[in-house]
């Protein structure tokens, strides 16, 4: 009797499960095809189409019929029979469903559409460098944040809420020392870089490059990093992004310019380290809602452990020059695997983040997270934004935007609702730094297998230790069983300094 009763309840939860997993699948789809293939005239209708899909997942997320289920899941006498994945899987679920409760319906679908129509006029606040326009919808989007962060309620800072959604368990307490340590070590450290005017030859990377050649390039990368094209593909879109649509359909987009040769290739490599994380969680966890990253900050360990401490190696350049080479023979005329890393590591402040090396690239976060925790504190406003943030960027980079566009309006992240997010950017960073001397220290010859192009171990290693368990661990706690000690920003420090010291020669 009892068995079966909890059979019941198992099956109905889980075909819940199932059927907003498919909703979320459409709502992919539909995002996919709308960045990759839609023509322009889609956007309107789809964006509806969009909104009206989420809104069922939402609805069925926070319904009565799934809160019932959970709570009798979580009695304890049903929930010590259920398989430990399920006892994680059930408590992640009614503590999402507890929050998104606290949401009305009505407020939500309000905010979808307002951020559907925020993304096209930030484009085109963007293009034409006109903060003003897109001023009024900020301050709607802010508002909504502030609303939601009462709903949920919090503890100590109110920007742990926005955090805690992207990053479970983070707060500001932990990030502004994080943050601090990483600023105090790196604007020093770039000024030093400057003062040696070594300034590196990027020429080469300059030249045109066919676009159809290099796309043989990155299919190249993707399929010797173990990227499987048998359940992905990659295609184009104006900003790369990874997508699961299911288990066995992860696809990845990146971007192609011909007078830039880093953009395609990085880009590639860069979203090939998400999509390895989603191709290779645990089959396990397949149809509970623990089936996609711990984080988006562990997410991004991945892409930029891919990106940064394999693809800006000089291990990775060995292997790889040759068949660049192969394909472009006269643009690399002269040149070694050696200058070819040296080009590809070159420091230079820039006024745009997604360009910045990967050096700098923290202090554009930094300066967002600063931003975004006083503005969600009430301590600035919206209105404030363009000149706090030019101040900022003098401050941290020496350098200051002249137009929005190229300042405050440059990132999307805003105009999505997406607050809170930026800091996974750079928690990616030290967490891949932290994960790498780790697998230093377990794979054996580490340096010789990049540089034959052999990253199977690597894979491997990365499978068993993080993509497996999906979300079945918190970040804090994934971090702490792989590598044996809390996050520790001192790791990717020391391997910005061993590097760029050997590269521009500093004392
Ligand atoms: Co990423």
């Amino acid at each position: 009797m009892e068995t079966d009763r909890l059979t019941d309840l198992t099956e109905a939860y889980g075909s819940l499960i199932k059927k907003r997993k498919h909703y979320i699948e459409a709502v992919a789809l539909m995002q996919w095809d709308l960045q990759t293939n839609a023509p322009r005239g889609a956007v309107q209708g789809r964006s509806e189409a969009i909104g009206t899909i989420s809104t069922e997942a939402f609805m069925l997320l926070t319904s009565d019929e799934l809160d019932g289920l959970l709570t009798e899941l979580l009695k304890i006498e049903n929930y010590e029979s259920l398989s430990p994945v399920l006892q994680v899987a059930v408590k992640e679920d009614k503590r999402e469903l507890e929050r998104y409760r606290k949401i009305p319906t009505d407020k939500y679908r309000a905010y979808k559409t307002l951020t559907a129509k925020a993304q096209a006029v930030w484009q085109e606040a963007k293009m034409n460098n006109d903060f003003q326009l897109f001023q009024p919808y900020l301050e709607e989007i802010v508002q909504y944040q502030r609303d939601v962060l009462e709903l949920f309620g919090y503890k100590g800072d109110k920007y742990n809420v926005l955090l805690d959604q992207y990053e479970p368990g983070m707060t500001t307490e932990i990030l502004d020392e994080i943050f601090q340590y990483i600023k105090d070590k790196t604007i020093p450290l770039v000024k030093k870089i400057q003062l040696t005017g070594n300034r590196l030859n990027e020429e080469m990377l300059l030249k045109p490059y066919g676009v159809e050649k290099q796309k043989e390039l990155s299919r190249r990368v993707l399929q010797d990093m173990g990227y499987d094209f048998n359940r992905g593909r990659m295609d184009v879109s104006a900003h790369p992004f990874t997508i699961k649509l299911n288990s066995g359909d992860v696809r990845l987009t990146t971007h192609f310019s011909e007078h830039y040769f880093k953009n395609a290739l990085y880009a590639s490599i860069h979203e090939g380290g998400h999509a390895l994380y989603e191709q290779n969680i645990s089959h396990e966890l397949k149809d509970t809602s623990l089936f996609g990253g711990a984080s988006m900050g562990i997410h991004e360990s991945q892409s930029r452990y891919w990106e940064n401490m394999i693809g800006r190696s000089l291990e990775f350049w060995k292997y790889f020059y040759t068949p660049t080479a192969e394909l472009f023979k006269e643009n690399l005329m002269g040149t070694t695997a050696e200058t070819m890393y040296k080009a590809i590591n070159k420091i230079q402040p820039s006024l745009i983040r997604i360009l910045a090396d990967e050096l700098t690239y923290n202090l554009h976060i930094i300066l967002r997270y600063e931003i975004e925790k006083d503005l969600i504190n009430g301590m600035i406003e919206v209105a404030d934004l363009p000149r706090v943030w030019n101040e900022k960027m003098e401050d941290y980079l020496g350098i200051r935007p002249e137009k929005d566009g190229e300042g405050v309006l440059q990132d999307v992240h805003w105009s999505s609702g997406m607050f809170g997010y930026f800091p996974s950017y750079s928690l990616g960073n030290v967490y891949a730094a932290q994960f790498a001397k780790k697998m230093k220290e377990t794979i054996a010859n580490y340096e010789d297998i990049i540089e034959k192009g052999n990253f199977k171990p690597i894979l491997n290693w990365l499978r068993e230790n993080i993509h497996s368990h999906g979300k079945l661990y918190k970040p804090a706690e994934l971090v702490q069983r792989v590598t044996g000690e809390a996050i520790n920003p001192k790791y990717f420090i020391e391997y910005v300094e061993n590097k760029y010291q050997k590269i521009y020669q500093l004392d």
